[in-house]
């Protein structure tokens, strides 16, 4: 598998991330907001923990993950990151996704993250995608529901996090799954602007 391919959608380009996003990374993921629900961060930011974090990225095989920059075309600004983390084993992949606080409630999320459901199940032919989110976070939550991932249970205070175990949600979607809300999306004309 060669590198990921940069992905374009109407108001966004995902493209693979770069050293040079380091900046860019620490600040937006300094907002407490933002690492509140994410399992390997936590508000206050340690800038040498994301550089190590991103240079374990950047000499990652792309077998093994992909990692985008969600870059907001009208001005260039990298507004959030989106993962997956692969099993090929099982043919599957995690999926994860993180924006800056700025650009939350604008549908950047799901216009980007349908884009790379679409590249994991034609591109990689992947058979299963796996999100999962602390129960708190109801944003994330829509976000699954809305792409059309299906509620497969609860880790019972599966992560620890600012000192306490939290309740998981987990999702799945097959690629059976993936084929009946690509068809719903396409008859309905069910595309929104924002998931275009
Ligand atoms: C979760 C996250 C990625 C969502 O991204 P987004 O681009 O803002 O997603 P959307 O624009 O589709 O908004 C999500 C939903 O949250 C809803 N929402 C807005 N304010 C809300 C609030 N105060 N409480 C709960 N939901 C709210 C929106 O209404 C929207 O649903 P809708 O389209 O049905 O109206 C973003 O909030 C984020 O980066 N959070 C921090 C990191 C994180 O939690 N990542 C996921 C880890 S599993």
């Amino acid at each position: 598998m060669s590198r990921h391919k940069v992905i374009e959608t109407s108001r966004l380009c995902l493209r693979p991330l770069e050293f040079s996003d380091f900046d860019r990374i620490v600040e937006f993921m300094g907002q407490r907001a933002v690492t509140d629900f994410l399992l390997y961060f936590t508000y206050p930011i340690v800038p040498e923990q994301v550089r190590e974090w991103l240079k374990n990225i950047l000499e990652a095989k792309p077998e093994h993950c992909a990692y985008w920059a969600i870059v907001e075309k009208s001005k260039g600004e990298l507004i959030g990151i989106i993962s997956l983390t692969m099993d090929p084993y099982n043919h599957k992949t995690e999926m994860g996704y993180w924006l800056d606080k700025d650009f939350w409630g604008q549908g950047y999320t799901p216009e980007a993250a349908w884009r790379a459901i679409e590249y994991v199940f034609e591109d990689l032919k992947l058979h299963r995608i796996e999100l999962t989110h602390m129960v708190a976070n109801t944003r994330s939550q829509r976000v699954a529901q809305k792409l059309g991932f299906q509620l497969e249970g609860c880790w019972r205070e599966g992560h620890f996090k600012n000192g306490s175990y939290k309740d998981v949600k987990i999702y799945g979607m097959l690629a059976v799954d993936y084929s009946r809300a690509r068809k719903i999306r396409e008859k309905e004309n069910q595309q929104p602007a924002n998931l275009a």
